[in-house]
């Protein structure tokens, strides 16, 4: 049976191709049509280096000129040689465009529309072609608002292997999306989008992992708890989520659920309002210390406005514990109605 083998390009565009067990990941590019960067494909120039996020593998023959000891310790492996053993989160070192590849574009079909609260709306589409789309959970598409010359960026909040794809939407007064959504959105509509897109995923878990939430940035970490309910590891997962008034706090129940449902889960919430009727009123940054950082020991993901991020940031470094793992993704301004724009990790 082949195996999944995503490759993450530098520009946050992601393509998922099928590698058998005795092929290379290059000969499956190849055959994919996608143009990896190469050059000798024998293991000695180094040209395809890249890193191994996730998965297993036989790293096959190469000199040390191509990859040293030590790289290979750090995850980076030759994709002219290797062969994999399970599925496979590549990084590799160029650009889709320089690759000859681009994020796919996909058709799909609203069938729902929820409004959670006065400020947070859901949505979930039939894709079309659902079987050509993979995702890692954490990523985003970019989505043609209908009726509009404008896209925006949403994380998926539904985890990669769910029929049907769902998105957590701020609504914002004037926002192209929050428009079409309050005011022409019907069931059935056509949308298209293109992805999936970012950097901003769940790595297998190999450590506790921490993951902080800042208003619909919840999106993408829902999609990562989904995931890990499903194939749960033997590592602590503890969720911070943080709304600026009680009526952004969404999906309360959903986290509810996980504690039953995802070994070794927690979660704790907070609300900036002072007025709020939540136990803890303040910042994300409040209810971290050393021990939800795990000595520095833990993965942290991070969603959320770039106030947050800069904030958890300043946080980290007051507390003296660099997270063992730190990947985050902002907002923008640019796209107030979107769920996120940028994604980097760290
Ligand atoms: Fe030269 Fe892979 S292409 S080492």
């Amino acid at each position: 049976m082949p195996f999944q083998v995503a490759l993450n390009f530098e520009d946050g565009v992601t393509r998922f191709i099928e590698c058998r067990p005795h092929e290379t990941v290059a000969e499956a590019a190849y055959k994919a049509r996608i143009n990896i960067p190469l050059d000798c494909r024998d293991g000695a120039c180094g040209t395809c280096k890249s890193l191994c996020e996730s998965g297993s593998y036989d790293a096959g023959d190469y000199i040390d000129e191509a990859l040293t000891e030590e790289e290979a310790g750090r995850g980076y492996c030759l994709p002219c040689q290797m062969t994999p053993h399970s599925d496979l989160v590549l990084g590799i070192p160029s650009s889709s465009a320089a690759a000859k590849t681009a994020a796919v574009r996909h058709t799909a079909a609203l069938t729902s529309l929820r409004r959670l609260s006065a400020t947070t709306a859901e949505f979930t589409l039939d894709v079309d072609d659902r079987a050509g789309l993979d995702f890692l959970p954490g990523q985003y598409v970019n989505i043609a608002v209908p009726g509009t010359d404008r896209t925006r960026s949403y994380s998926f909040s539904s985890g990669p292997d769910r029929r049907q794809v769902s998105f957590l939407v701020r609504i914002v007064e004037g926002g192209a999306m929050s428009t079409y959504l309050g005011e022409r959105a019907r069931v059935g509509d056509r949308i298209e989008f293109t992805g999936p897109i970012g950097g901003f995923y769940l790595r297998e878990p190999a450590r506790p992992v921490l993951l902080l939430a800042g208003g619909t940035g919840l999106a993408p970490l829902l999609s990562m708890l989904e995931r890990m309910a499903q194939r749960p590891s033997a590592h602590p997962v503890h969720l911070i989520y943080g709304v600026t008034t009680d009526q952004d706090l969404v999906h309360l129940d959903t986290l509810e659920d996980y504690l039953r449902t995802l070994p070794g889960f927690t979660f704790d919430h907070c609300v900036a309002d002072p007025s709020s009727t939540a136990r803890n009123k303040g910042f994300v940054t409040g209810l971290m210390d050393a021990g939800t950082l795990h000595g520095g020991g833990a993965d942290v993901y991070l969603c959320g406005p770039p106030p947050m991020v800069e904030a958890v940031r300043h946080r980290i470094a007051a507390l003296g514990v660099a997270p063992a793992g730190f990947h985050y993704e902002k907002f923008t301004p640019a796209a107030t109605d979107a769920s996120l724009a940028t994604a980097e990790a760290a």
